[in-house]
C-alpha cells in the first residue's frame, strides 16, 4: 500500500514525499512582479515538501489578476524566480511555477492599468480589491479568434522561462474561476468561433494552452491543475452532465501528451475524480478544496486508497514550514495568522516556527 510519507515518481522528479505545497498567491511581489527579498527564503524553507507548486505567476502584464503578484515574462522577473529556485534546489526541494492569467478576475488598477480581457464580454458579480479599495469587476474584453494563438503563445513562453529561471517545470492554471476555467464553463464563455458552443470547443484553448507548454519544456516537466464545479471567482458550472462531458473531453485530449501531472482540486467523493483520473492514466495530485482545510489523515487516506499519487496541501503549509516533518511525528501545528496571509514583509510569511 503507497504511503504519504514514501517517495513517488511525478513526471521528470522523484517526490521524496507526497505531501505536495499548493499553489498559495500572497501578494507579496514587488510593483514589477519580480517575488520578493523574502521569497526565496519563504520557499527554501518549505523545501521539504514532496514538490512546491508556487504561488499563481502571470505569464503576460495582461494576465495579472490582483496587485503585487509576481510575473514571468520580464528578464528581471526570470532573474527573480532563479534567486528562489536556487534557494529550494539547495536544501533539496523540488519547486514547479503556477502559470495563472487571471482573465475577467482582474482590475486595471492592479496591473498598472493594462486591459482586462476573457473568452466572452461576461463580468463576475461583485467586487475585488485595488489599492483605492473595493471596485466591481470590469467587464472584460472578449479575446478575438485572432489573438488566441498570442495568449498560448504567452504560456509557451513563461514555460519556458521558468526552465530559464532553474524551475522544474510548471503548472497551469485551469481552476478556481481564472482564465482557462472561463474557457471551460458554459456562462463564460459563449465563443462561437470553434472556442466555445461544445464541451470540446470550450476546452480547445485550454487544450492548447498545455500542448504548447508541453511541447515548448518536454510534457515531463508540465502539469495542469483544474476543479470541476468548484464555483469560485463566480464561476458557474451547475449542470453535472455538461461539467462531466466538459472535463471529459479536456482530460480524453490531453492524455496522449504524457503530462507529468493532473493535479484536481475536488472533493474525493465526486466520482469525476475516478472517471477523469482513469481517463488520464498519469500521475494525479488531489487537493481537497476550500471546504475544510486539508488534513494528515484525509491525505493518507487518498494515497493509501490510490486515489491520489500525492496531495496538494495549502493552509497548513502557510504556518508550517516543516509540515511534512509535523504531520509524520504528529506533532502540533502552528494556526495561521489571518491578518498576515495577503501582502505585507516578513511578519507571516518567513517567522512561522518550525519544530524544535
Ligand atoms: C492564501 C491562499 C492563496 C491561494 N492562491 C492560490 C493560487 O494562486 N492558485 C491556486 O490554484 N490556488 C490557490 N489557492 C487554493 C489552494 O491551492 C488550495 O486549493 C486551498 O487552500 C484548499 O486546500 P487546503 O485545505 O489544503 O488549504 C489559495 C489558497 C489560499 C489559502
Amino acid at each position: 500500500m503507497p504511503d504519504l510519507f514514501e517517495p513517488v515518481n511525478i513526471g521528470k522528479w522523484t517526490l521524496p514525499n507526497r505531501i505536495v505545497m499548493a499553489p498559495m498567491t500572497r501578494t507579496r511581489a514587488t510593483p514589477d512582479g519580480l517575488p520578493n527579498e523574502h521569497a526565496a527564503t519563504y520557499y527554501r524553507q518549505r523545501a521539504t515538501a514532496g514538490l512546491i507548486i508556487t504561488e499563481g505567476v502571470q505569464p503576460s502584464a495582461v494576465g495579472q489578476g490582483y496587485p503585487n503578484t509576481p510575473g514571468l515574462h520580464t528578464p528581471e522577473q526570470v532573474d527573480g524566480w532563479r534567486a528562489v529556485a536556487d534557494a529550494v534546489h539547495a536544501a533539496g526541494g523540488l519547486i514547479v511555477a503556477q502559470l495563472m492569467h487571471a482573465g475577467r478576475i482582474a482590475h486595471p488598477d492592479n496591473k498598472h492599468g493594462q486591459e482586462t480581457v476573457a473568452p466572452s464580454a461576461v463580468a463576475a458579480e461583485g467586487t475585488m480589491g485595488t489599492a483605492s479599495g473595493k471596485q466591481p469587476y470590469p467587464t472584460p474584453r472578449a479575446l478575438t479568434t485572432d489573438e488566441l494563438p498570442q495568449v498560448v503563445d504567452e504560456f509557451r513562453r513563461a514555460a519556458r522561462a521558468a526552465v530559464d529561471a532553474g524551475l522544474d517545470g510548471v503548472e497551469l492554471h485551469g481552476a478556481n474561476g481564472y482564465l482557462l476555467h472561463q474557457f471551460l464553463a458554459p456562462t463564460t464563455n459563449q465563443r462561437t468561433d470553434g472556442y466555445g458552443g461544445s464541451p470540446a470547443a470550450r476546452a480547445r484553448f485550454v487544450v492548447e494552452a498545455v500542448t504548447a507548454a508541453a511541447q515548448e519544456i518536454g510534457p515531463e516537466r508540465v502539469g495542469l491543475r483544474i476543479s470541476p464545479a468548484n464555483g469560485a471567482n463566480g464561476l458557474v458550472e451547475d449542470d453535472p452532465a455538461e461539467t462531466a462531458a466538459t472535463y471529459r473531453a479536456l482530460v480524453d485530449a490531453i492524455a496522449p501528451l504524457g503530462l507529468a501531472f493532473l493535479h484536481l482540486s475536488i472533493d474525493p467523493a465526486d466520482p469525476l475524480l475516478a472517471d477523469l483520473s482513469a481517463r488520464f492514466g498519469g500521475p494525479v495530485i488531489v487537493n481537497t478544496g476550500f471546504a475544510s482545510v486539508t488534513d494528515r489523515d484525509t491525505a493518507q487516506t487518498l494515497v493509501r486508497s490510490g486515489k491520489a499519487a500525492a496531495v496538494a496541501v495549502g493552509r497548513p503549509f502557510i504556518a508550517n514550514p516543516d509540515l511534512v516533518r509535523r504531520w509524520r511525528e504528529s506533532a502540533p501545528l502552528n494556526e495561521v495568522d489571518q491578518s498576515t496571509v495577503y501582502g505585507g514583509g516578513a511578519p507571516g510569511y518567513i517567522d512561522y516556527p518550525t519544530l524544535g
